[in-house]
């Protein structure tokens, strides 16, 4: 029914605590609003509670902006997309309950989308008036976020699995856990990023986990780094102000070697001509350089998204979303959010 149309997809996404809506035309990105929640700062990570309320507070202009900014009618969208999970229940809710809303008041389809599937899928959104190539299957995806951090074969559009993945906390608490333990606010990625590129990655080195195959885990590092500031604040008490940018350079290339070390032996276990970051953490200057270099080594294509759809986007959303009503893949009014939702 739609083959020759333009499918316009309504993407909305309220997993954590970014509220976004987004319009695509097609694969063509119209429109991606991101209202971000800067209640959560002074409380070293997210708090659900105040991230249902501030989800609640924005969903309304949030969308209509996406819906006015991609210059369309309300009555052209074919479908509404909304993340399904995984996510903080209440956050969830609030946009699984409006895309509920609206497509019954529209008489649109709604379409459930896995948040981490949605993450990887942000590859094939185009931007007016920008070339990038998109990534051939099967590719391998390294997803990097504050809550997950895995392995995906990406055999279609719909079709992943997991090879590998943390066994405790993901990537992203690791560097919002580092920025924590050194003073700088919630969310600590991009902080710690900004100082590491000033500083000396080799000054301080910090353990490797033993996790067997291809998984991961980050919690001994975060205690390892406690232990270290510790004890070098007992000789000088003004140890992190002092070596700041080094203690971050360090942190950081440890993380983006640990990340990097499975990644690659999950590249000489499959049969890929393509490999992609995504997720939050994709964002990381170590992360994306030590990807072009993987590529390179193996002879491979990089493929590294622009930096509006590394963190949380309903661009993502809408694009999955794409792919899924090509599928005929829609949810009834029954649908619910899940907190933990697998592939
Ligand atoms: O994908 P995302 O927006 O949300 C989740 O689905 O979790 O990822 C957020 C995570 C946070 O942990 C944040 O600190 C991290 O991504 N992050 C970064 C950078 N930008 C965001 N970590 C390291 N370097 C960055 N430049
Ligand atoms: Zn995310």
């Amino acid at each position: 029914m739609t083959d020759n149309k333009d499918i316009i997809i309504l993407g909305i996404e309220s997993s954590c605590d970014e509220t976004s809506a987004a319009v695509l035309q097609n694969d063509l990105l119209l429109s991606n609003v991101i209202a971000n929640q800067k209640v959560h700062h002074n409380f070293g990570g997210v708090v659900p509670e105040l991230a249902s309320r501030a989800h609640l507070q924005n969903i309304i202009p949030v969308v209509n902006d996406a819906i006015q900014s991609a210059d369309i009618d309300k009555n052209q969208i074919d479908a509404i997309a909304f993340t399904k999970g995984p996510g903080l229940m209440g956050a969830l809710l609030v946009g699984t309950s409006f895309a509920k809303s609206l497509a019954l008041s529209l008489n649109k389809p709604l379409i459930a989308v896995n948040h981490m599937q949605g993450h990887i899928l942000a590859h094939f959104i185009r931007e007016k008036d920008k070339t990038k190539t998109i990534p051939e299957f099967p590719f391998l995806c390294l997803t990097v976020s504050g809550g997950h951090t895995q392995i995906v074969l990406v055999k279609s559009a719909l079709e992943m699995e997991i090879l590998g993945q943390t066994t405790d906390d993901a990537a992203g608490e690791a560097f919002d856990k580092t920025a924590k333990i050194v003073g700088l606010p919630y969310p600590g990625g991009p902080l710690v990023d900004k100082y590491a590129q000033m500083g000396n990655e080799n000054a301080f080195k910090f353990t490797h986990p033993k996790v067997p195959g291809l998984d991961y885990s980050f919690s001994g590092l975060k205690t390892n780094i406690l232990y270290f500031i510790r004890e070098k604040q007992k000789e000088n008490p003004d140890f992190i102000q002092q070596n700041l940018k080094d203690i971050c350079s360090s942190v950081q290339k440890c993380i983006v070697d640990i990340l990097l070390i499975n990644f690659e032996k999950a590249i000489l276990l499959n049969n890929v001509k393509d490999i992609a970051i995504a997720g939050g953490v994709s964002a990381n200057s170590g992360l994306r350089k030590g990807i072009e270099k993987l590529a390179s080594k193996h002879n491979l294509n990089a493929h590294i998204p622009s930096f509006q759809f590394c963190t949380d986007n309903a661009a993502m959303i809408a694009m999955a979303g794409n792919f899924l009503f090509k599928e005929k893949e829609f949810a009834g009014q029954d649908i619910n959010a899940v907190a933990r939702l697998h592939f």
